[in-house]
């Protein structure tokens, strides 16, 4: 897709104040450069674009944004934040914050955003909009673990609300009760924060990249996939295959654009699109999926406001559906600059 490019603008770009990345990426290895290269893809190619890109840095205090704020007089705020003061619902505060200043940002907006991160609440709404998604329970930190008995094994036990597969491995797929007790009290005590256990789906395992608002746009559906798991082991994202290369190439995994019949990509299409609305997404999104044995697909979660790094997966999908890596930061400002409150 080519668009003619927005006219430059003045933007804040906002991210976490560990993750303000340095003016050049000289001498540096891959590793170091890892943990920003979303604020450095990102920023850089804003500048290529003719952008004035200014930077904010925040961890715990507002003050930083508001000076930043009153200082760049910013057109838009492009948002990288997950967390606030090391609380990943917090994000969802900041875009308010955003909103009663009257500034438009890029990215998801406060309600999709607070759907999205709970994997409960937002598998709740979809059932209610008939969409599949695996069936589960909630567990709170303190109360003990009676599974309901609709809930048959074998069931996959995670974070309710924390990211990046923390507390998952392969024993996160349990098949007892006492597992089970055993995996919910491991998160509890690793979180904080309560566990969900839902159906494990055997299967594929899907991504879906969504850009827009009120009209989107889906890319190519990708798949993981792992060349040398061991025998019996399950196909799952475990916390050692996101933050281990070592381990990652040990599995051979791989994202790949995933091969699905028309009939089945027609359908992942349209389930994502009604999920990405019915959970007041904006912004842009990647929906993780499984497809069962059966052709099935159910939503695992959403992901409002994904890695944008250059190469990786979110990015690429949407490359390999013919939109570059300049066009699609534009589509984001567009659809942030679009954006109306909801009031
Ligand atoms: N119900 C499920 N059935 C099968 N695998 C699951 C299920 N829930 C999670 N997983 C596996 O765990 C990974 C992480 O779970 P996910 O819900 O995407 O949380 P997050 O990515 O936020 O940590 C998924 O990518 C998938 O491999
Ligand atoms: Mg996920």
């Amino acid at each position: 897709m080519s668009l003619r490019h927005l006219k430059p603008r003045r933007i804040l770009a906002l991210m976490h104040e560990a993750l303000v990345p340095p003016e050049s990426i000289e001498g540096l290895t891959d590793e170091q450069i890892h943990p920003w290269k979303m604020e450095y893809d990102v920023k850089t190619t804003l500048e290529q674009m003719g952008h004035e890109v200014h930077t904010v840095g925040l961890y715990g205090d507002l003050d930083p944004l508001r000076q930043a704020i009153e200082r760049v007089e910013p057109d838009i705020v492009f948002n990288m934040l997950e967390e606030f003061d090391g609380q990943p619902l917090f994000d969802q505060h900041l875009v308010s914050y955003l909103e009663l200043l009257k500034i438009p940002y890029t990215g998801c907006n406060p309600r999709g955003l607070t759907l999205a991160h709970d994997k409960a609440l937002s598998k709740q709404i979809l059932a209610h909009h008939d969409i599949p998604v695996p069936e589960f329970a909630v567990f709170e930190v303190g109360r003990k673990v009676r599974r309901p008995a609709r809930l048959a094994f074998p069931l996959l036990v995670k974070s309710l609300i924390d990211e990046g597969s923390v507390g998952i491995s392969r024993a996160s797929v349990v098949k007892d009760d006492k597992s089970l007790a055993r995996r919910v009290e491991i998160l509890h005590r690793r979180t904080g924060r309560p566990a969900i256990a839902e159906q494990y789906i055997a299967g594929r395992e899907l991504y879906m990249s969504i850009v827009g608002n009120d009209r989107v746009k889906t890319f190519t559906p990708w798949e993981m996939v792992m060349k040398n798991l061991p025998a019996g082991a399950p196909n799952i994202a475990t916390s050692k295959l996101k933050w281990s290369y070592a381990h990652q190439e040990e599995v051979g995994l791989s994202t790949v654009p995933a091969k699905l019949t028309r009939t089945e990509a027609r359908r992942l299409d349209d389930l994502s699109k009604r999920i990405y609305h019915a959970l007041s997404l904006t912004g842009y999104a990647r929906l993780d999926f499984r497809m069962s044995e059966a052709g099935e697909f159910y939503l695992l979660e959403a992901n409002p406001n994904p890695c944008l790094a250059f190469g990786e997966d979110f990015a690429e999908a949407v490359e390999t559906a013919g939109t570059d890596y300049e066009t699609l930061l534009d589509l984001i400002l567009r659809q942030g600059l679009a954006y109306k409150v909801a009031v």
